[in-house]
């Protein structure tokens, strides 16, 4: 009996000391990673906020600067600088917007030659239908009082006048014509330009000379 139960003994042992033969050997190969997988993110997945699941925050817009387009515009033709000098001071002195009637074929001084009754101004002057070209569209939407200066040709106001008034539509403006010249009077060019629009109040030219004071020219404009 004592025999069987040493023999058990040691077959039991034997079986155990198999077992530790079968434990793989150490490889040197990388330890295959034991922690937990990285947690998931937990922002919201960007599907959803494309499809507009999430709470939309609103951002208030910025109120655009702009600034509060004035009623005023001082709108001139000049071909020698003198009545754009008067306009820009008009402008400045009313806060008024400035814009310049530009022919689209400019002035040369041979155009503007009046010893010679053969040259370009001289010849538009003589031709009353005669209607240049401007070369800018002028826009008078919003102002309500507009200045329109211009130099004397031949006791007119220059043919390109007519092109610009003819070419607008002044209902509900004032506008005020001003002029400069050598030595003549505004004359009837006042009256002849709102005949020739059709549309708007046109008051008398008035000639103001190039040397017109500060004061002066506040004292009319006043008026
Ligand atoms: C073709 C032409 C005709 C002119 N006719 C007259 C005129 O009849 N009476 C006058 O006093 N000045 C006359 N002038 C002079 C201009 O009116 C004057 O120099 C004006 O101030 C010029 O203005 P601007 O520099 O804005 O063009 C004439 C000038 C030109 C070029």
């Amino acid at each position: 009996m004592k025999k069987l139960t040493a023999i058990c003994l040691l077959l039991t042992l034997a079986f155990s000391c198999a077992g530790c033969g079968s434990q793989p050997a150490q490889t040197g190969s990388a330890p295959v990673p034991t922690e937990a997988p990285e947690q998931a993110p937990t922002e919201t997945p960007i599907s959803e906020q494309e499809t507009g699941s999430a709470p939309e925050t609103e951002v208030a817009e910025e109120p655009a600067e702009t600034e509060a387009q004035s009623s005023i515009l001082v709108v001139y033709f000049s071909a020698t600088g003198t009545t754009r000098g008067v306009a820009e001071r008009i402008a400045a002195l009313t806060g008024g917007d400035l814009a310049e009637i530009v022919p689209a074929q400019p002035y040369t001084a041979e155009d503007l030659n009046y010893n010679d009754r053969s040259t370009r101004a001289t010849v538009e002057q003589n031709t009353p239908d005669a209607r240049p070209e401007i070369a800018d569209e002028i826009s008078l939407d919003g102002y309500t009082t507009v200045y329109l200066g211009y130099p004397i040709w031949w006791g007119q106001a220059p043919r390109i006048l007519s092109t610009f008034v003819e070419g607008h539509d002044f209902t509900g403006m004032t506008v005020i014509p001003f002029c400069t010249s050598g030595s003549s009077g505004a004359g009837r060019t006042g009256e002849t330009l709102g005949e020739q629009a059709g549309t708007g109040t046109f008051l008398s030219s008035t000639r103001l000379d190039v040397g017109i004071s500060e004061a002066e020219l506040q004292a009319w404009i006043e008026k």
